[in-house]
């Protein structure tokens, strides 16, 4: 086993929420596709490998998009869930720790993928990059009327990339699939193991693009990067 860390990047979505004719992963931000974005930003972190999920029919216009020998393209699942348990079939056996990212959060900030990679290393099994909730927020019945206000304080946003011990994560998801439980983020599944989730300060580059709005968000926060005196 070496001290290696590969990123997985989840890339076979359909975007339905975004709308529009191809893959969420393959619209292109700044003339750069989702998905090479997020490849970037793992690299820019210190993963030693890339493996991206990818729409299965379009496998090969995404290893197109990224040439480099470092990544490898597998066809993803028809769940979040699948797509991560086939890339973790393409990451070579001495791998210790992975990284879980979203293709449609292409800007996190590689400091944020070291951070995440620097607490796996410090020691914890699992990690996973937070915001605080700056809203109010409210719990409602099924009508919409207002049932209560949550405390805020111990709640947080979640962002990926998710790290965690390699075999962990690959149990981990063995056996949500084996309960038929299907994970949104793949710390949900390591946690119902009874391991503990650390957490790392997230960014606000880190949004994920769900609609078009995300993206013109992603758009301005890229330009205020390029032009830092505006
Ligand atoms: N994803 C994936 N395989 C799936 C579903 C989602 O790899 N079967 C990926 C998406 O490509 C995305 C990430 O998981 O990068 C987060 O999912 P989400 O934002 O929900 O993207 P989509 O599923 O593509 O969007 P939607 O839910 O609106 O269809
Ligand atoms: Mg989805």
């Amino acid at each position: 086993m070496t001290t290696s860390c590969w990123g997985v990047v989840c890339a076979a979505g359909r975007g339905e929420r975004f709308g529009g004719s191809r893959p969420k992963a393959l619209i292109e931000l700044a003339g750069t596709a989702l998905v090479v974005h997020a490849v970037r930003a793992l690299r820019d972190g210190g993963c030693a490998g890339i493996v991206v999920a990818a729409p299965a029919a379009l496998n090969s216009e995404v290893s197109r998009l990224v040439p480099d020998l470092d990544v490898v393209v597998v066809g993803g699942g028809a769940t979040r869930q699948n797509s991560v348990r086939a890339a973790l079939q393409a990451v070579p056996d001495d791998v210790r720790w992975v990284l879980v990212h979203d293709a449609a959060r292409p800007l996190v900030p590689g400091a944020v993928v070291q951070a995440v990679r620097a607490a796996l290393v410090a020691g914890a099994a699992a990690v996973i990059p937070v915001l605080p909730v700056v809203d109010t927020m409210k719990s409602v019945d099924p009508d919409g009327t207002v049932t209560g206000t949550v405390d805020r304080t111990a709640l947080r946003r979640a962002q990926t990339p998710q790290g965690f011990e390699r075999d962990l994560l690959v149990r981990a998801l063995e056996e949500s699939t084996a309960r038929g439980d299907e994970v949104t983020d793949d710390a949900e599944a390591v946690a119902a193991l009874g391991i503990s989730v650390r957490t790392v300060p997230g960014d606000e580059r880190g949004l994920k693009i769900t609609t078009p709005a995300d993206l013109a968000l992603a758009q301005a926060l890229l330009g205020h990067r390029d032009n830092p005196t505006q």
